[in-house]
């Protein structure tokens, strides 16, 4: 049966908030998504006052999760910043990770709290989009898990949730003892991302807040178990909504995903910027769609004039992950939800996303420093 929004707001209108209005005339309700017995929204509330809103969120999800038909329920609270209140901040005086002197774990600044049992958080991000971010994220993922580790892949796309494609995932997650929800496991990895509790063709406005808090659902009432290492599938670009996400979640480091032309070079270098402002190491670029192999012949063709993530990575002094061609397999494969390095574990490019997986673990190993100061050019 499904549940409409109007049955939730009904659900909320019959609840008080700590002024006593009725939940929806407080300002603080987010959109409400309902889809397939599903329902998520946000509540938007003064910093100051989180505390007395607790157990009005509490009391709005055990409502919802009365109403017939209502499988799965997640009320996210926000604190709104108020202006002046600091926000994306970098934090000079901060002694960055893998320094001595620096806290365990994670250096973006207050509030990056780590998730329990996960070892490692590392993000795959681009400066622009369609350059292969997530195709990128589930191999590199894939590659960990062939090194022995136990990895976990969180999709951040919540925009455009990609992870459900590429892992050709259409169960939804079960809910564990209420509210928190367990995620999907595929090819040995533990998934979890917006686009398995929302279908496909919805369109998802997100205001800013509320993109915090999914994320922040996704990351903390979800059950991830034991992990080395989660990837995070970040949303491309470097606007705020990506920096406050960089800054917010406690990342041990960032992969960056480049292809070879200048242009891409130029987004690439923003994202490194990005991550130097939150203090979080740069394991490394990967460039991909490096150069072309006719899935004919065989033959390379340096098509966007390869090598120029390597270089950049020089000239930035940031480790160089590796070089992934321009290959019809990895699209086929990636579009169709089988990832190469899980079905072709044998193949040339498994081989690749294993050697930069393996790059990958010995930067976390070594405590990777965060990115060098740069200048950025237009
Ligand atoms: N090395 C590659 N060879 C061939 N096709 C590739 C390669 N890498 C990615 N693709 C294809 O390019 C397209 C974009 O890739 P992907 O979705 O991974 O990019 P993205 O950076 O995550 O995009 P978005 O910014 O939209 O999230 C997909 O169709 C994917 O299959
Ligand atoms: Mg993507």
């Amino acid at each position: 049966m499904a549940v409409s929004k109007d049955q939730v707001l009904a659900a909320l209108a019959a609840l008080p908030g700590p002024d006593g209005r009725a939940l929806p005339q407080t300002g603080t309700l987010s959109e409400i998504v309902a889809n397939d017995g599903k329902v998520f929204f946000s509540l938007t509330v003064d910093a100051a006052a989180v505390r007395d809103w607790e157990p009005v969120r509490k009391r709005a999800e055990d409502a919802v999760r009365a109403i017939a038909g209502v499988q799965s329920v997640m009320v996210a609270l926000t604190a709104e910043r108020r202006p002046g209140a600091g926000g994306a901040r970098p934090q000079p005086a901060a002694p960055a990770r893998g320094q001595p002197g620096a806290a365990p774990g994670h250096g973006q600044g207050q509030g990056t709290v780590g998730v329990p049992g996960v070892e490692a958080i590392i993000a795959v991000a681009s400066g622009k989009g369609g350059v292969g971010k997530s195709t990128t994220a589930v191999n590199l993922a894939l590659g960990l898990r062939d090194l022995g580790l136990k990895v976990g892949i969180l999709d951040a796309d919540i925009y455009g949730p990609s992870l459900p494609k590429l892992l050709a995932i259409r169960e939804k997650p079960q809910t564990v003892g209420g509210t928190r929800l367990k995620p999907i496991t595929r090819y040995g990895l533990t998934v979890m991302s917006i686009g398995f509790l929302i279908e496909e063709e919805t369109p998802m406005i997100w205001r800013g807040p509320m993109v915090m808090s999914a994320i922040t659902q996704m990351l903390r009432e979800v059950e991830w178990g034991t992990l080395d290492v989660m990837v995070v599938d970040m949303p491309p670009g470097t606007g705020d909504a990506q920096l406050t996400m960089a800054q917010q979640v406690p990342l041990k480091g960032a992969v960056i995903v480049s292809t070879p032309q200048d242009l891409a070079l130029i987004d690439a270098r923003r994202g490194i910027a990005m991550f130097k402002r939150v203090n979080v190491p740069v394991l490394g670029i990967v460039e991909n769609m490096s150069y072309f192999l006719c899935p004919e012949c065989g033959t390379r063709s340096d098509i966007f004039g390869h090598g120029g993530a390597r270089h950049e990575a020089e000239r930035l002094n940031v480790p160089f992950l590796g070089e992934v061609p321009l290959h019809m397999t990895i699209r086929e494969k990636s579009d169709s939800g089988l990832p190469v390095v899980a079905t072709e574990p044998d193949g040339p490019h498994a081989k690749i996303y294993r050697d930069i997986a393996a790059k990958v673990r010995d930067q976390l190993a070594a405590g990777a420093k965060p990115a060098p100061k740069i200048v950025i050019e237009a």
